[in-house]
């Protein structure tokens, strides 16, 4: 076992979780509200701004508990930021409130935040 807490912080500034669940059911999963989608549009908008991976990894995950069928749900950390019934164009504005128009805002993990 590797203890790799010093690398990961030294690369990274945050982690944004992507549910991509996907399951048969009666209950909503973001694979059918366009988890894969919202994914894509995430990674797009880091690599416009040269900022995927390093400073900020992408992950798809499984239900975070915010299943909807409006959309995806997705946690930014270390910040504990989470939203639900995220669609692929609301990205853009999503991610420019939690990390600036040019994601020059990344290390800003413990600024508060305006009450919504
Ligand atoms: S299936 Fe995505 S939050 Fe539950």
């Amino acid at each position: 076992m590797k203890r790799r807490t010093d690398h990961q912080r030294e690369r990274l500034e945050a982690q944004v979780f992507v549910c991509t669940t996907d399951r048969d059911g009666e209950y909503a999963c973001c694979a059918d509200a366009g988890g894969k989608e919202t994914v894509e549009a995430i990674k797009s908008w880091l690599r416009d701004r040269n900022a995927f991976w390093s400073p900020i990894s992408v992950t798809e995950t499984q239900c975070l508990g915010l299943c909807s069928e409006g959309g995806t749900a997705l946690a930014i950390q270390p910040r504990n930021e989470w939203y639900s019934d995220v669609q692929p164009e609301d990205v853009p504005d999503l991610l420019e409130s939690e990390f600036g128009p040019n994601a020059d805002r990344v290390g800003d993990v413990y600024e508060q935040r305006p009450p919504e």
